[in-house]
């Protein structure tokens, strides 16, 4: 196989692009695309810092190479999920990335702000870990923007992982996630940073291909409570669709995106005010995450009173509508 621009020996074939690239022009096609979606989403300018939230993954440290190497004024941000050695190994990758190229990275650890790390907050509020957890970095990464002055967190998400989301919440008709997914998410109110995506129109093949040929050092192991998560098997049927038809990913995407968001956003009214317990956007008083930590800190206290003999735990003071919120869509701009 040829590379289409040079005629040298091609790593990898596009065939929704219907094309075959060598190494150097294959980095020059992704960085294209991925600069060209910053400018064409008004993701961010120049003269703006970004965030980049990694995490230790292939997608991420992808994206923080190619914005870089850019010229764009970077930061690293890495959420240390205390998930055993899978969050030691993907810091170790983020700490490597960022000494190799002297850029700062910051490191937060969750233990620190929700007062246990990630294992310890699932069996506290014995919800699904992926809720907590996404919770949780979605609220991190804002306040983490905030505190030092970022108007704007790029994600890693690439077209595979939006793909699937979108999938998913059309399967349940989930209007309100379908209102909120997009590739930038504006700062709604002023306790919120923009949210952005630069690189959700490039596949996971690609990102993958990509942070290869570039030589970054990353993670490749997954999250080990994603195993059978549901966004797994969606990820599954939409592979199986691109093989019989390239491209069907980057349709159903990029239709909806331009066809039908709009449709939703229009009915979605949310009220945003702050959390009177930490002063983070709120849809209610207290903020999903502050309700999280008092859960926490109820279940890891050392002592305490045995609950009244029907209580549900989810039902002491305070913990009503955790579940609700820990879903709300409007909670810190989930997905
Ligand atoms: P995931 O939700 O694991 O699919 O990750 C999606 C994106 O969220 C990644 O590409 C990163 O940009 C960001 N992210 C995930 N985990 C972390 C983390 N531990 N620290 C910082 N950013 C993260
Ligand atoms: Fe959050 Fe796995 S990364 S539960
Ligand atoms: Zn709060």
């Amino acid at each position: 196989m040829k590379c289409r621009k040079c005629g040298g020996r091609a790593v990898l074939e596009l065939r929704r692009h219907n094309t075959a690239l060598c190494g150097p022009d294959f980095v020059g096609f992704f960085r294209r695309h991925v600069l060209e979606t910053v400018r064409r989403w008004r993701m961010f300018t120049r003269d703006e810092p970004v965030l980049v939230a990694v995490s230790g993954g292939k997608d991420s440290l992808a994206l923080w190479d190619v914005l870089h190497d850019a010229g764009y004024r970077t930061i690293g941000l890495y959420l240390d999920l205390g998930i055993f050695d899978y969050s030691r190994a993907s810091k170790a990758r983020c700490e490597g990335f960022a000494a190799e190229r002297g850029l700062e990275l910051r490191v937060v650890a969750v233990a620190d702000e929700a007062g246990a790390p990630i294992p310890a907050v699932r069996d506290a509020t014995r919800r699904p870990t992926c809720s907590a957890c996404g919770l949780s970095k979605r609220y991190l990464m804002n306040r983490a923007a905030l505190d030092a002055g970022f108007p704007v967190v790029a994600t890693g998400h690439n077209l595979d992982d939006e793909a699937a989301t979108l999938f998913g919440s059309t399967l349940r008709w989930d209007e309100s996630a379908l209102a909120r997914q997009t590739p930038v998410l504006e700062a709604t109110h002023p306790k919120l940073v923009r949210r952005v995506k630069p690189l959700f129109r490039m596949s996971e093949r690609e990102t993958a291909a990509y942070a290869f040929v570039r030589g970054i050092d990353y993670i490749v192991e997954e999250c080990p409570f994603a195993r059978g998560a549901t966004s797994i098997a969606h990820k599954e049927v939409l592979n199986r669709l691109e093989d019989t038809s390239p491209g069907s990913k980057a349709m159903f995407l990029q239709g909806f995106l331009e066809r039908a968001r709009g449709l939703f956003q229009a009915r979605e009214t949310v009220t945003l005010a702050e959390c009177v317990r930490c002063g983070q956007v709120t849809t209610g008083e207290v903020c999903a995450f502050c309700k999280l930590r008092d859960q926490v800190t109820r279940a890891t206290r050392p002592s305490r009173p045995a609950p009244a003999a029907e209580a549900h735990p989810l039902d002491l003071p305070g913990t009503r509508g955790l579940i609700a919120d820990l879903h709300a869509a409007s909670e810190i701009h989930a997905p």
